[in-house]
């Protein structure tokens, strides 16, 4: 969660860099690492710093931006830290020379490099052309400067079937998860009949991905100012994952403008989060949504604005370990799972939206890497852990879904419901409206939900609406999963 936010930086500096041509620069600003005991110690840390861009749950070690007066303040007054780097400038301007004078993207260097608005957008009508029968670009609607936010469907199952979404850069200096989104959506559009594990997915499933949410702000972190976070709202900008209607505003959000985490005037005030609402709420049949940041490596599952349990706690914490395990195994790489909150509560977010309001298995992973500037080299691995992360959501998503029709077939609207689920929960209804009761199920699982999560409300959440989550999720996961010896993963928790 390089996501957060120190006390608002110089509001006249950040202004004129977007009014004016010349970029913000960082000269001098310099990356510190400090040992934080607890709450205090981060509060006032908080007031010496810049931005703070690293947290973790308890005691550890806190990354922070300062500039040069502020470190020399540290010095003084002998808090200890690490340097980790000592002029973020440089790290920019090497990788502002370095993609200046990189080439024209093919097919096969396109994951070599960091790529801008303009070639990501091209690249989602390259996919679909590649295959039509298969891949299509949607349009969710404009950015407040206007920019098309684009995603891709993904799929071979008939429109309506069960469905999962994966989004990136609602924060716009967050490029490595920008390229782990695309690498999802190229492993889904790309896999042959030899790939067995998609092509199945694909059968019976619905892949969604959009990969910038926050097109204005992506530009502005690639022409005006690398480290720009929020979108382009009145040369302040409104942090997109402070902006989602539920709980909005109560914790963890500013109501200060020119702050990191602005949540806004009002909920959805913003047009790029209000497209991604209606986008979700236009499609029932999905039911889990991974919304991906850097960095911090972790795995965060509802909620974010509250310690309480959801009421679907037993399938959030299965399936966020289940892709931490994942991970682990593609690149030995380890992802904390936890709640949201236990990083830091936050109000207002997507996944809490997703979650409570749409009943999605909602996650937000943060990616590796300790800046938003890191080297290219980073994005093979962290495609590698985030695809795998990605296909085990999306194993538990078409595990519920109805089997695809036979060859030929003809598709209906709405495919039959999966009785393979009905051993516990009943029937599994395919728009997710359905409880198995027969009831609509419309109540946020917030409304009911138990500290300590000892009892599940009725009929919400695919969790426990389709029961058995965790044994019944487990046959069809991909193989090499299986393969997976057990004192791996045990010696994994061993580590930091
Ligand atoms: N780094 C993310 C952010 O600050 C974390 C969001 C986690 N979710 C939450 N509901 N707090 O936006
Ligand atoms: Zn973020």
């Amino acid at each position: 969660m390089a996501d957060v936010i120190a006390p608002s930086a110089p509001l006249a500096f950040a202004f004129a860099s977007l009014t004016a041509a010349a970029p913000v620069r960082y000269d001098g600003h310099a990356l510190v690492r400090v040992w934080i005991d607890d709450a205090r110690e981060l509060a006032a840390l908080r007031g010496r710093v810049d931005e703070i861009w690293t947290e973790h749950p308890g005691r550890g070690f806190v990354d922070a931006r300062v500039r040069p007066h502020q470190l020399a303040a540290l010095r003084d007054a002998g808090v200890a830290f690490e340097l980790r780097a000592a002029d973020l400038q440089a790290g920019i301007d090497a990788e502002r020379e370095r993609l200046r004078g990189a080439a024209t993207p093919t097919a096969s260097t396109w994951f070599d490099d960091f790529r801008d608005y303009d070639a990501i957008m091209a690249q989602l009508e390259a996919m679909a052309a590649a295959a039509p029968h298969r891949v299509s670009v949607v349009d969710l609607g404009a950015s407040l400067e206007g920019r098309p936010i684009r995603g891709l469907r993904i799929s071979d199952a008939p429109p309506g079937a069960p469905a999962v979404l994966y989004s990136g850069t609602m924060h716009a200096r967050e490029w490595l998860a920008t390229m782990a989104t695309m690498c999802v959506a190229d492993r889904f559009a790309t896999a042959d009949d030899t790939d067995a594990v998609v092509t199945d997915l694909l059968s019976a499933i619905e892949i969604w991905v959009v990969p910038v949410i926050n097109p204005d702000g992506y530009v502005i972190s690639w022409t005006e100012d690398r480290y720009w976070r929020k979108n382009a709202r009145d040369g302040y900008g409104v942090d997109l994952n402070r902006n989602w209607d539920y709980q909005w505003a109560v914790v963890g959000a500013s109501d200060d403008p020119y702050a990191e985490d602005y949540h806004g005037p009002a909920p959805f005030s913003e047009p790029e989060s209000s497209a991604l609402r209606d986008f979700i709420v236009a499609r029932p049949q999905l039911r889990a949504h991974i919304d991906f940041h850097s960095f911090s490596q972790l795995v965060l599952r509802p909620w974010g604005y509250d310690y309480a349990l959801p009421p679907d706690e037993a399938t959030l914490s299965m399936l966020g370990q289940q892709m931490s395990d994942a991970m682990w195994d593609a690149t030995a790489t380890d992802y904390a799972s936890i709640h949201a909150a236990e990083l830091y509560p936050a109000a207002g977010a997507v996944d809490d939206w997703g979650y409570g309001v749409q009943g999605l298995m909602a996650f937000t992973i943060e990616l590796r890497g300790d800046d938003f500037v890191v080297p290219p080299s980073q994005i093979g691995p962290a495609c590698d852990e985030n695809v795998a992360a990605a296909l085990q959501l999306a194993a538990w998503v078409r595990q519920r879904a109805p089997e695809p029709p036979p060859e030929g077939g003809t598709t209906g609207d709405a495919p039959p419901p999966d009785h393979g689920g009905s051993e516990d929960g009943g029937p599994v209804d395919p728009d997710g409206g359905s409880d198995g009761t027969g009831e609509p199920s419309d109540d946020p699982p917030g409304a009911d939900a138990t500290p300590g999560g000892a009892a599940l409300p009725p009929g919400f959440g695919l969790g426990h609406a389709q029961g058995g989550g965790c044994r019944s999720a487990e046959p069809r996961a991909p193989a090499w999963l299986l393969l997976v010896p057990w004192w791996l993963r045990r010696r994994r928790r061993q580590g930091t």
